[in-house]
């Protein structure tokens, strides 16, 4: 990594190890018997729990230092919505279409692990510029990369950080989402388009592959065939090719993204942030093992809703004729 490239925010908390994160089992190491689905149950629900656990004064420090967000070089965070519980991180590097240099990589990774520990925040919304979400991983910053460099150092290690979150993250992508760009808005939960955003996996025309996903969620949502055509061609596809596709959930007009993400931030925002958890972690599963063991890891969870005070107000206030006034517990 280029020193030049990073800059650690001067208010900068170092975050706690992401232990409570996730660590999703490929299909190769899942073998199919319960032993090993109650593995997995019982780690993800004890993730699920500490998170819960975490002190409010802890929240409170973090969500200072995160809203601040006058320290970062190649983002901004903001928290906005009506209750102020809707975190948004915006790619600021715009002279390199927000090239994703690892400097920015990082700024995300620390922004996220941030909010994800500020209990106020129900979700995140990451989002770029008119022009470009990101036009990929830093071609100029990656040119000399040796094969030994890139093993040694993980190269793309510190990608990983938004797949792993926790709270539900909408893409925001409006212009170019390109290679690494659209690499980064399949790591998250949804995707909102601008009518003008353009997907592609281009890293064929570098003599190189997509490295973060692209030719493994590309192929998962879209299916083989276009998967293949995307990548082996690098073309792109338009905002409304992506949603038919199913790769975009919704097309906006541009200037309207924005405003359309954080509302629904704020909608998944008036639910149980504990049930919501739960409820990504459960979908989650369905793009991780086989049918048969996400159907169980699927029904377990949803038993263990029942353990929740949550899941009692919930249906007590649907009884009662009433809103639900959620203690995410
Ligand atoms: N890396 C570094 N710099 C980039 C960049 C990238 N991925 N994409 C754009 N830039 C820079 C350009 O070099 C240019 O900088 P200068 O002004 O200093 O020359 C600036 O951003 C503006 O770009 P253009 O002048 O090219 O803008 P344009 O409007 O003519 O074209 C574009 C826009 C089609 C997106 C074009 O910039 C482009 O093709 N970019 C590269 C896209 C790409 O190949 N992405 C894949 C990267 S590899 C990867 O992502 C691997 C992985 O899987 C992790």
């Amino acid at each position: 990594m280029r020193a030049s490239c990073l800059k650690i925010p001067a208010n900068h908390t170092v975050p706690i190890a992401p232990h409570y994160c996730s660590s999703a089992p490929s299909p190769a190491t899942i073998s199919f018997n319960m032993a090993n689905f109650a593995k997995i149950f019982a780690s993800r629900a004890q993730n699920v729990l500490q998170t819960a656990g975490r002190q409010p004064q802890v929240a409170a420090r973090f969500s200072r230092s995160v809203s601040s967000g006058s320290n970062w070089e190649f983002i901004k965070t903001d928290v906005t919505g009506e209750k102020k519980n809707v975190a948004v991180i915006t790619l600021n590097r715009p002279k390199a279409l927000n090239a994703l240099c690892n400097g920015l990589m990082k700024e995300i990774s620390t922004a996220l692990q941030q909010f994800s520990k500020d209990k106020s925040i129900a979700a995140i919304v990451l989002t770029g510029s008119e022009k470009a979400f990101a036009a990929g991983a830093d071609i100029k910053e990656m040119v000399e990369n040796t094969y030994s460099q890139c093993i040694q150092g993980n190269f793309l290690n510190d990608w990983v950080e938004v797949a792993r979150t926790q709270k539900p993250i909408i893409a925001a992508v409006n212009g170019y989402a390109l290679g690494g760009g659209c690499e980064l808005a399949m790591m998250c939960d949804i995707i909102y388009a601008g009518d003008k955003a353009k997907f592609g996996q281009p890293e064929i025309a570098l003599g190189t592959i997509p490295g973060a996903g692209g030719t493994q969620r590309l192929t998962r949502v879209v299916g083989k065939s276009k998967a293949m055509e995307m990548c082996l061609t690098g073309n792109m596809i338009s905002a409304q090719e992506a949603e038919k596709l199913g790769l975009a959930s919704k097309v906006v007009p541009a200037d309207q993204l924005l405003a359309e993400a954080i509302k629904l931030a704020e909608k998944i925002g008036t639910h149980s942030s504990l049930i919501v958890q739960l409820c990504k972690e459960s979908v989650n599963t369905a793009y991780e093992t086989t049918l048969q063991e996400g159907l169980k890891f699927e029904r377990r969870t949803f038993h263990a809703t029942f353990s929740t005070a949550d899941r009692k107000e919930g249906m007590t206030a649907f009884a009662e004729k009433r809103p639900a006034n959620f203690t995410n517990e």
